[in-house]
């Protein structure tokens, strides 16, 4: 369970370009919850990922991870507990080494007496395969190419099994879709959800695709100005339509809203 009590990010403090990204945020995400984040550009959703990450310092509030207060933990201490997608495919994986090199470096970081020059099995080889066998992107025939050679789709969906091999406390998903081609995208977007699902992960998702928005995940955040201006679940959001989220939308972000580069699809 993620709890997060009055987060407050400022960029440039004391600068003409101050801007306060996260304003005194508070929320929990329970145990295999999976919450989507919406809001306008600016917003301060990729904000809130780094602050629960780690990648920057904050300037007050407290993270909870399992009761265990992380806030001053440093982000490589952290990353164990999260698994972050961006997107860019090219972000979460090393291109000049091959499929398997990338999920064997993966696999060995999370044995105990792993060393560099470290093989994995014949078995886990075995057991890799399956897995981007289930993927059903052809990955498991291209285990010895380097990942450089991948499209975006086959990429992004190589990057989602890497960040969930060993299942996550918290899955962050920034927009992991948003650079792909319509059916790679919905192929990344159903291996997400079922890959959140079978392994009970928790999972937070940014996306400006409002039909997205609503119909995966269990809750939605819409934010705005560095705040969660709208939390929607149970019944209310299972009624809530595109138009509906999207009047609610216009109503908190204002003029804003006419430049955003909202999905209505
Ligand atoms: N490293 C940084 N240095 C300075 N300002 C930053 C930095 N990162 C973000 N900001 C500013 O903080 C605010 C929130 O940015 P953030 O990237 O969190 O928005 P977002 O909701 O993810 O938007 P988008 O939908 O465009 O990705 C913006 O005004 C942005 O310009
Ligand atoms: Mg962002």
């Amino acid at each position: 369970m993620l709890e997060i009590r009055d987060l407050s990010v400022t960029f440039l403090k004391g600068t003409v370009n101050e801007r306060k990204a996260l304003d005194r945020i508070s929320f929990t995400v329970e145990d295999g919850e999976f919450i989507t984040v919406i809001g306008s550009n600016g917003a301060g959703k990729s904000t809130l990922f780094g602050a629960i990450a780690g990648s920057f310092p904050i300037d007050s509030g407290k993270i909870f991870l399992d009761g265990e207060d992380i806030t001053s933990k440093p982000e490589h201490k952290r990353s164990r507990y999260f698994g972050r997608l961006f997107q860019d495919p090219v972000s979460g994986t090393a291109p000049n080494l091959t499929v398997e090199e990338n999920l064997s470096l993966v696999l060995l970081q999370g044995k105990k007496h792993a060393t560099p020059l470290s093989r994995i099995s014949k078995a886990e080889r075995e057991m890799l395969k399956e897995r981007l066998s289930a993927l059903g992107m052809g990955l498991e025939d291209r285990l010895e190419q380097p990942v450089g050679l991948l499209s975006g789709g086959q990429r992004q969906a190589l990057t989602l099994l890497l960040a969930t091999l060993y299942p996550p406390k918290l899955l962050l998903l920034d927009e992991h879709t948003a650079a792909l081609d319509p059916a790679s995208a919905s192929r990344i977007m159903a291996l997400t959800e079922s890959i959140v699902r079978e392994n009970g992960i928790s999972c937070l998702m940014i996306t400006h695709n409002m039909q997205q928005a609503l119909s995966y995940g269990d809750r939605t955040f819409l934010m705005n100005t560095g705040r969660i201006v709208s939390d929607l679940f149970g019944e209310k959001r299972r009624t809530m339509s595109v138009e509906g989220l999207t009047e609610q939308f216009q109503q908190s972000v204002g003029e804003e809203y006419a430049n955003d580069r909202l999905l209505l699809f």
